[in-house]
């Protein structure tokens, strides 16, 4: 399984990183906003930054809503760096910009899924990356992590090759249960990875380790 940070905060991206278990980040419009990123240039310049950090897969979302303008951007997003992935959200005029960028063999993440049709249509036009939204949906008393498993049976029983990046995380938990079901990648917030090292167990068992060799020291 791949792990991706869902952030733009250069620090976080840093320390995920450092902790070398990083293949990849995800960052969306209101990510960007969050760190206060503003302009053309100064977007540009934050997703090659972040390019620069990690090793794999970053995915930058057009703006656009219309076919053409989802090209225009798209390719533009693409040529700024090896390790961009265009983010393309899941509307008609997607999956006909996914289609395009497949031909070009530009690498793309359908974002925006919420149900296993809409993945069908991402396959289908050839995207890298298909992102369900579990977290979103949990919100609205559905079950994110039970879409996230029909897509990957989907996509297994017919051998579409479109990784399945569960995205809107919101706690450890949901990246054991997304291992459960076989997601290809999660994107989660930082913090969310880091409770996967957690166990009391470990700490206290530590704690004794440590205290035994200072006595064994005396
Ligand atoms: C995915 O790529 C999105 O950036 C993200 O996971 C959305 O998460 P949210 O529902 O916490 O905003």
């Amino acid at each position: 399984m791949k792990f991706f940070i869902d952030t733009a905060n250069i620090e976080q991206i840093k320390e995920a990183q450092a902790l070398g278990v990083l293949d990849g980040v995800t960052t969306n419009p209101s990510l960007m906003a969050k760190e206060g990123i503003k302009g053309e240039e100064n977007i540009f310049n934050h997703y090659k930054t972040i390019c620069e950090i990690v090793d794999g897969d970053v995915s930058a979302e057009v703006i656009s809503t219309d076919f053409e303008g989802m090209i225009r951007e798209g390719e533009i997003l693409a040529a700024l760096h090896p390790q961009i992935t265009v983010k393309v959200p899941m509307i008609k005029e997607g999956i006909k910009a996914i289609k395009y960028f497949s031909a070009k063999n530009i690498r793309t993440n359908c974002t925006l899924v919420f149900s296993p049709g809409q993945a069908l249509l991402a396959a289908k036009a050839g995207a890298t990356y298909v992102s369900p939204f579990i977290g979103r949906l949990d919100d609205i008393a559905s079950d994110g992590v039970d879409l996230v498993y029909k897509i990957v049976q989907m996509y297994r029983f017919y051998g579409y090759e479109t990784q399945v990046l569960a995205a809107s995380i919101r706690h450890t938990q949901h990246i054991i249960q997304c291992v459960e079901v076989g997601a290809d990648v999660i994107t989660s917030p930082l913090s969310a990875i880091e409770g996967l090292l957690k166990h009391p167990l470990t700490d206290s068992g530590l704690k004794t380790f440590l205290s035994d060799y200072e006595k064994s020291q005396e």
